[in-house]
């Protein structure tokens, strides 16, 4: 079957997202080839494909894959995303996040790769000025995370009208959960994401779970997001390169469920599904955080005809458990 479906370069394929749409598109039948520096990644995570080891940054690494492969379509998952550390260290995010990925994009023109699909955020949105985040909102990011995601998308029409390249930015809300045949899930370095932090405590290799602010303008105070199960975006993936290897035309596409929780209401229904109390301190706003964040993905389900599985969060922070019992029980 591999032989029919297209080769695709899956860069920053041992992190988080990018490893579990490499295992879901292996799964349906397409060759790939994963390139990661393993900065962040993890080698065991590509469990399928063809591994490299190697930087997008690095011209010599990409001449030699593009050379040797016919690449249908470049994904790329290759971002820092610690928002935090954005602000204290833009450089780094504008040399990785943006400089690294012209880098790479000038190379797919150079070897007339045309189709690219891009991890890229609700961050790009900054405050929400909606209940919904729809494609169309204004993206006025607030910190340099954001902004480097924005950058790349605004060159695209560029790249588009000189190069005849095609883009899909799939805006990610809160990824979250993990494959639920538990092979592999989430595990960062360090580690600041909501869900893997309750999950530590739970595991017993925290004493409580710090939430930080409760003062938001939501109902009970604290802040409210759009949790997205891993493979119900890995499958956004897939669909979205169908649609652009059908119809070859560029598009954004909002990716949630549409539903957002407060962080008081994650911790509840990780008590459930953990049976541990998981014990909560009250502390300060963090920097950066808009109250709530939920996404409008109309156009996803409709353009792309995708179905999450797996929207409900009991049945996220399931695998996520399930995942953490696995890789630090
Ligand atoms: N939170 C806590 N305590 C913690 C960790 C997080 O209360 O110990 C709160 C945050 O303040 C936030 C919510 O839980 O309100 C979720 O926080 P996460 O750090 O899990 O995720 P973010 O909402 O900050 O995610 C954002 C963007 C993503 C982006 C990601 C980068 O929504 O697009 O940061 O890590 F990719």
């Amino acid at each position: 079957m591999s032989q029919n479906k297209p080769h695709i370069l899956i860069v920053g394929g041992a992190g988080y997202i990018g490893s579990h749409t490499n295992l879901y598109l292996n799964e349906l039948g397409y060759q790939t080839t994963v390139l990661d520096n393993l900065v962040y990644g993890h080698q065991e995570f590509v469990l399928f494909g063809r591994f490299v080891q190697g930087d997008m940054g690095d011209p010599k690494v990409l001449d030699d894959l593009f050379q040797n492969n016919d690449f249908t379509a470049v994904m790329h998952f290759s971002a820092y995303a610690y928002v935090g550390e954005s602000v204290t260290d833009p450089a780094k995010y504008y040399h990785n996040n943006l400089s690294k990925s012209i880098t790479l994009l000038n190379k797919m023109a150079e070897y007339k790769v045309k189709n690219f699909i891009f991890s890229s955020t609700c961050a790009t949105f900054g405050k929400p000025i909606t209940d919904k985040v729809s494609e169309d909102h204004r993206q006025k990011p607030i910190n340099p995370y954001g902004r480097t995601k924005l950058l790349l998308e605004m060159l695209q029409g560029d790249y588009e009208n000189a190069y005849g390249m095609k883009f899909i930015n799939l805006r990610y809300f809160n990824a979250a959960g993990a494959d639920p045949q538990c092979r592999i899930g989430e595990d960062h370095n360090p580690e600041t994401h909501l869900i893997p932090l309750i999950l530590q405590v739970a595991l017993g290799k925290r004493e409580f779970i710090s939430i930080f602010g409760s003062d938001y303008k939501t109902p009970d105070g604290t802040c409210i997001r759009d949790y997205i199960h891993i493979l119900d975006l890995a499958q956004a993936h897939e669909l979205a390169l169908k649609s652009l290897l059908e119809s070859g035309t560029s598009k954004n596409y909002n990716l949630g469920n549409g539903t957002g929780f407060s962080v008081l209401e994650v911790v509840e229904i990780a008590r459930k599904v953990t049976g541990h109390p998981i014990p909560v301190r009250m502390e300060e706003r963090r920097a950066g955080d808009p109250d709530m964040l939920v996404g409008d993905s109309q156009l996803a389900l409709k353009d792309l005809l995708w179905k999450p599985q797996f929207a409900d969060l009991e049945t996220i922070l399931t695998h996520a458990w399930n995942w953490h019992k696995k890789r630090h029980g």
